[in-house]
């Protein structure tokens, strides 16, 4: 039984590979004039050139411009939204995120919620490498993963501590609140500026966000504010912000506080990024 079968199946084997060599011979022409048609358009590598291009990794990626990137992902811009695999239609669902007061429009998708929508373009300035910093593919998953598999990463990698920046918990302990901001806020006329216009006033000093814009919206609803500090948690822990100096700052460094930067990071500050191009000229168009 078994030598009879595989005598069946080898021959059709065999000529299923023959066929399908010929027809990829043919469809593929001169590689050669592929890459030299390609040269100078992106969009126009073959896939797989395209899906190693150094772009994607360090050192290119730091210096790379959104309009770089979208070059060949203008789908990140242009998908939408639609409905779930299990019939829930955007425009009947709302998650409790999505129930602060700055949250407008019909659902969007994540990238658009952080790239080109109006409050997006407000309080921030992301970028594509603001969140993609590059990885190596040595270290992925070759497959799906398996059982023994752990010390790869998986695909299209992101360092969540970009993420807990704007999406901590609420650290109201230090500020010596009785409670979580719903809890508390009542006492201090619903809004963080009651504390924040005199302390921690040197804030938000970085590339990725627009210190004017947020201390403009955040004179309408305190929500501005809070959104990026507890509002939309994602993470059970608050970012370890750095602890900038300020006017009428009092002596001495709280115990919480030992140890913290008193910078922000330097790939994010604003003078180190005045040098560069200006990125901002490159932020994609809706
Ligand atoms: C020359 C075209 C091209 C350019 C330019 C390009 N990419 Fe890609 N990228 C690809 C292709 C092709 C893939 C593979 C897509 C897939 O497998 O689904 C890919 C994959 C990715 C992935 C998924 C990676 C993974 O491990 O699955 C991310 C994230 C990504 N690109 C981000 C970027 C960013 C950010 C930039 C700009 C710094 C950029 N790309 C520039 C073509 C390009
Ligand atoms: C706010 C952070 C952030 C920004 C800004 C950002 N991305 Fe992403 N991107 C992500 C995350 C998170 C994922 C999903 C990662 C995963 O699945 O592991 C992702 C996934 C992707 C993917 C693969 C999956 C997909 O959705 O097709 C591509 C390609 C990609 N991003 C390209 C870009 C480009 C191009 C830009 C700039 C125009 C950009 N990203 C800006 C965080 C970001
Ligand atoms: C600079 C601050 C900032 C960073 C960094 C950031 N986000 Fe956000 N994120 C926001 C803001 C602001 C909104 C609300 C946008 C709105 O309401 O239109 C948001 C919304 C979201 C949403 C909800 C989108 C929706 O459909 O309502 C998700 C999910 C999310 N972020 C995940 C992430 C992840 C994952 C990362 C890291 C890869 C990240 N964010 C990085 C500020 C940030
Ligand atoms: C009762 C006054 C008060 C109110 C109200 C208040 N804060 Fe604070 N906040 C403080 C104090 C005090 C600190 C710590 C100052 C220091 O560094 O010594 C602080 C620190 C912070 C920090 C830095 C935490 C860290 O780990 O470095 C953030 C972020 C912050 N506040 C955001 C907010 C937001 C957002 C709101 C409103 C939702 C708010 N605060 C409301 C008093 C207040
Ligand atoms: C779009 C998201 C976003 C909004 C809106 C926002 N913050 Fe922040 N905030 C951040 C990020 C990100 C940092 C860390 C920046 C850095 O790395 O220096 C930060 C840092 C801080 C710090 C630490 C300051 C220091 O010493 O460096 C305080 C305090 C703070 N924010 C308070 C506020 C208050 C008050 C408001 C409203 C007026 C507000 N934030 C609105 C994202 C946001």
């Amino acid at each position: 039984m078994k030598i009879r079968k595989n005598l069946v199946v080898h021959p059709i084997l065999m000529l299923g590979l023959c066929l399908a060599g010929s027809v990829y011979v043919l469809a593929a022409g001169d590689p050669g004039d592929q890459v030299l048609e390609a040269a100078g358009d992106p969009a126009r590598l073959d896939y797989h050139r395209a899906q190693w291009d150094p772009i994607h990794f360090k050192p290119a990626i730091d210096k790379a411009t959104d309009e770089q990137c979208l070059a060949c992902h203008q789908e990140i811009i242009e998908r939408r939204v639609h409905t779930s695999p299990a019939g829930v239609k955007p425009d009947q669902a709302l998650a409790w995120y999505q129930t602060l007061d700055t949250y407008s429009g019909p659902q969007d998708t994540f990238h658009r919620r952080h790239l080109v929508d109006d409050y997006a373009n407000q309080v921030m300035d992301l970028h594509c490498n603001t969140c993609h910093q590059g990885n190596d593919p040595r270290e992925e998953v070759p497959e799906w993963p398996g059982m023994h598999d752990e010390d790869f990463t998986m695909r299209k990698v992101v360092n969540p501590n970009v993420c807990l920046r704007c999406h901590g918990q609420f650290p109201y302990k230090v500020m010596n609140l009785s409670g979580p901001w719903e809890e508390s806020k009542d006492l201090f006329g619903g809004t963080c500026l009651t504390c924040h216009s005199s302390i921690r006033t040197h804030r938000h000093q970085v590339t990725f966000l627009k210190p004017e814009g947020i201390e403009q919206a955040a004179l309408k609803t305190s929500d501005v504010c809070y959104g990026c500090h507890g509002g939309r948690a994602w993470y059970r822990i608050a970012y370890p912000y750095p602890r900038h100096a300020w006017e009428g700052m009092p002596e001495g460094t709280p115990d919480w506080a030992k140890g913290r930067p008193t910078e922000s990071e330097a790939r994010f500050q604003v003078h180190a990024a005045a040098a560069e191009t200006d990125t901002a000229a490159t932020k994609p168009a809706e």
